[in-house]
């Protein structure tokens, strides 16, 4: 369903130097599959979920949606693909009500929302006709972005960090939520042990590049992160 082929994202450093943040990463997600995504803080996780959305354009390397190339598509082409995301830290908008943005993302009727929004654990007659603004909790933006996504129903879900800021409401509804989506194609950047563990392959980035299997073998590959040990080496 989406393939990336040799996909590399670079950025500048302040001394204009070079730094890969991903280097020819050539994977096949597939629709049906849950690819779990996971590594250390600024390992290209983030990265990887803007450059198929097309918030970043990659170095090299392309990306295709089925049979299309969609590599220099916009974000909106690539939205009407069916390809959604819900972000590691959700944009909120001044002045448009949630309803506004459910009915733009494909709720139908109130039924509708009200579904999407029981789905991440909120009650819609507390919510549709508010704004999607900073006056919502952080926890609250990425539950209604969250229902974003599920109003679209497209094809390909990228969501980042999905827990991340979320209560004890969280991790076992949100894992039965994206059980319930058995067969899109579900990209999910996570750290948490429940999630990766109904991931069909795990993807892990690191320093020396990525490595992608099957769950069950990636998930003992995953060590405590090691520090460069400066701290430890003060005497
Ligand atoms: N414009 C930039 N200039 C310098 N470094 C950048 C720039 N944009 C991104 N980076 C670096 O790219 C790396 C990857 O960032 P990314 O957000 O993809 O990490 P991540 O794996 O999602 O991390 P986290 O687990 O903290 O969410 C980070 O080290 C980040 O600081
Ligand atoms: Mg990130």
């Amino acid at each position: 369903m989406i393939k990336i082929n040799n996909l590399s994202y670079s950025v500048k450093n302040l001394n204009n130097e070079k730094k890969d943040i991903l280097k020819n990463l050539s994977i096949n997600f597939l629709p049906g599959k849950i690819t779990a995504i996971t590594g250390s803080n600024g390992s290209g996780k983030s990265t990887l979920i803007k450059t198929i959305m097309g918030i970043l354009k990659p170095d090299y390397g392309t990306i295709f949606f089925k049979d299309i190339n969609i590599t220099d598509f916009s974000i909106t082409e690539r939205a009407k693909l069916g390809i959604s995301v819900a972000f590691q830290q959700p944009i909120t908008f001044k002045g448009i009500k949630i309803k506004q943005l459910l009915e733009v993302a494909g709720a139908k009727s109130f039924n509708d929302m009200c579904l999407c929004l029981s789905k991440v654990g909120l009650c819609a007659k507390d919510y549709i006709n508010r704004y999607y603004d900073s006056n919502l909790s952080g926890g609250e933006a990425k539950r209604i972005e969250l229902a974003m996504c599920l109003a679209k129903n497209g094809e390909v879900f990228l969501f980042d960090e999905p827990e991340a800021g979320i209560d004890l409401w969280s991790v076992d509804n949100l894992v039965s939520l994206i059980k319930n989506l058995k067969d899109k194609t579900i990209i999910i950047v996570s750290h948490q042990q429940k999630i990766l563990e109904i991931a069909d392959e795990i993807l892990i980035l690191n320093d020396n590049g990525y490595e992608i299997g099957p769950q069950n073998i990636m998930l003992n590959k995953i060590k405590p992160i090691q520090t460069c040990g400066v701290l430890g080496d003060q005497k």
